[in-house]
């Protein structure tokens, strides 16, 4: 079976991984975003009923159900007549856009499908047998899920739960100082919080030579936080991800980027391919030029993250206070359970995660879609 170029197989060679695990890096590269728990789509199945009724609430996979803004919507849809044509043009107008708000140069910007692949790109690219990858506990499972797929080792450390749940960088770097890559999720899903940026700097510092630190920003815009371009801007061992599935709404239109130095992203190219959807390119094109579209939209979750975060105050339940699109919340009994029972009530929640067996990722719908959480919630935890 041929997989990869004669440098690619020498470069995977060089970093341990043997020929044996060549068919597990190409079926994740090939196929990475129809395997099974490998995205935020397909996890969410894992907590959801494919007989769910067509009008149930889907608060379970941090989706925007404002959906993409007017703008780009419209540069779709006249994009999507020449559909005949590649148009690479499109892509390269997003990146140097993108390029542009990063304060960067364009080739430090690297389009792609959404984040899903340039995540597992990146995890192939930089860890190894020997050079593992290190996660926070709980946070997004894909790059670990990546890793351990093609045979890469795994470390995984618990959030700071006394200090904001944020990332505990110096356990991390204590856990395994010879990691290949160190992967932040910042603000974190699934709790929602937020690790100071003076962390990172500090990890990007202290991390071994040869390593990398995968910034997954997928959910930075909802925060209000700084994004990590300057460490781009200075040529650190960074590669930032970025998604236009979150705040910008267009999951199922697939708009994303790596933004690095380009020597890290020729890494991740041998395993990425083709074209990219020009509706997506389009679309991520228009809606960055929208100046007013993160902070407004930013603005409308938050309220609607206040008022339900309040409710839950109100009645007692205990939560992780969250600066995102979606919180963990401590349903006092077996995760599974509460989930199973809210479906009932024809809500769709997240799941759980191994560590925090109570606690459940609740989305941020519409603040009409969170009144019949609230109700069913109050249901599903009077049952018990
Ligand atoms: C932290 C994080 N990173 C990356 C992704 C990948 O999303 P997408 O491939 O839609 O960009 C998700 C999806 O939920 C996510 O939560």
């Amino acid at each position: 079976m041929a997989f990869f170029s004669p440098e690619t197989e020498q470069d995977l060679l060089k970093r341990g991984y043997s020929r044996r695990n060549f068919g597990r890096i190409s079926a994740l590269v090939a196929g990475g975003a129809a395997l099974p728990f490998y995205n935020e789509a397909a996890m969410a199945q894992l907590s959801m009923r494919l007989d769910a009724p067509k009008d149930a609430v889907r608060i379970n996979a941090n989706e925007n159900p404002l959906g993409p803004c007017p703008e780009a919507a419209e540069a779709m849809y006249a994009v999507i007549k020449g559909g005949g044509r590649y148009m690479y043009e499109k892509t390269f107008e997003f990146a140097k856009v993108q390029a542009d708000l990063d304060g960067v140069k364009p080739d430090y910007v690297q389009p792609f499908a959404g984040s899903s692949a340039p995540l597992h790109y990146s995890v192939i690219a930089f860890t190894s047998k020997e050079r593992g990858l290190v996660t926070a506990d709980p946070d997004y499972e894909a790059a670990a899920r990546a890793a351990q797929f093609v045979g890469a080792k795994v470390t995984k450390v618990k959030l700071d739960a006394a200090n904001g749940y944020k990332h505990d960088v110096k356990a991390m770097l204590a856990a395994d100082p010879n990691a290949g890559a160190y992967y932040v999720c910042n603000p974190n899903n699934p709790t929602g919080t937020l690790t100071p940026k003076s962390d990172i700097e500090w990890l990007i510092k202290n991390k071994p030579a040869g390593s990398v630190v995968i910034l997954d920003e997928a959910y930075i815009h909802l925060t209000g936080a700084d994004f990590g371009s300057d460490f781009v801007q200075q040529d650190k061992d960074v590669v930032i991800l970025r998604t236009f599935s979150k705040l910008f709404g267009m999951a199922g239109l697939r708009a994303g980027a790596a933004i690095g130095r380009p020597d890290l992203l020729k890494k991740l190219m041998p395993y990425s391919s083709g074209a990219l959807p020009v509706t997506g390119m389009v679309g991520a094109t228009a809606s960055l030029k929208v100046k007013d579209l993160v902070p407004k939209r930013r603005e409308i979750i938050k309220a609607t993250r206040e008022n339900v975060l309040n409710w839950a105050t109100s009645k007692g339940y205990s939560f992780i206070p969250s600066v995102s699109n979606k919180f963990m919340i401590d349903v006092k009994m077996p995760a599974r359970q509460y989930v199973e029972g809210m479906v009932k009530e024809k809500v769709l929640v997240g799941r759980a995660w191994p560590s925090m067996p109570t606690y459940v990722r609740v989305s941020i719908g519409l603040p009409e879609e969170m009144e019949k959480w609230k109700i069913a919630h109050a249901k599903v935890m009077a049952s018990v």
